[in-house]
């Protein structure tokens, strides 16, 4: 199964294929910020993904930049191997420092 690493590979958790980040981070007891509730219609759960994912779907190309291309929308991205997944920083804190505070509120 594939494994999937967060904080710097101080996480790691195995998941099935084509499992989502988003699922993966529920998983894994991080956090991260989901305005949406992954209904998949707003694109600000971004991440920084590295490793063997799935193409991005037309849907998630739709929130993706070119300029940013190991961004990854985690609602959308789907696992297809090993990944290393960083939270993004939003002014200041990061989704991960969230986590600490509030666990499993996907
Ligand atoms: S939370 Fe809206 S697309 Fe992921």
């Amino acid at each position: 199964m594939p494994k999937v690493s967060f904080k710097n590979k101080t996480i790691c958790i195995e998941v099935e294929v084509g499992t989502t980040i988003a699922v993966c981070i529920r998983k894994a007891g991080l956090y991260i910020e989901t305005p949406c509730s992954c209904i998949r219609v707003c694109g600000k759960c971004r991440v920084k993904a590295e490793g063997a994912l799935f193409p991005p779907s037309y849907t998630e190309r739709g929130f993706l930049n070119e300029n940013e291309p190991d961004i990854r929308i985690a609602c959308l991205a789907k696992v297809n191997g090993d990944v290393d997944i960083q939270f993004i920083e939003k002014g200041g804190t990061t989704n991960s420092a969230i986590a600490s505070k509030e666990k499993r509120r996907l």
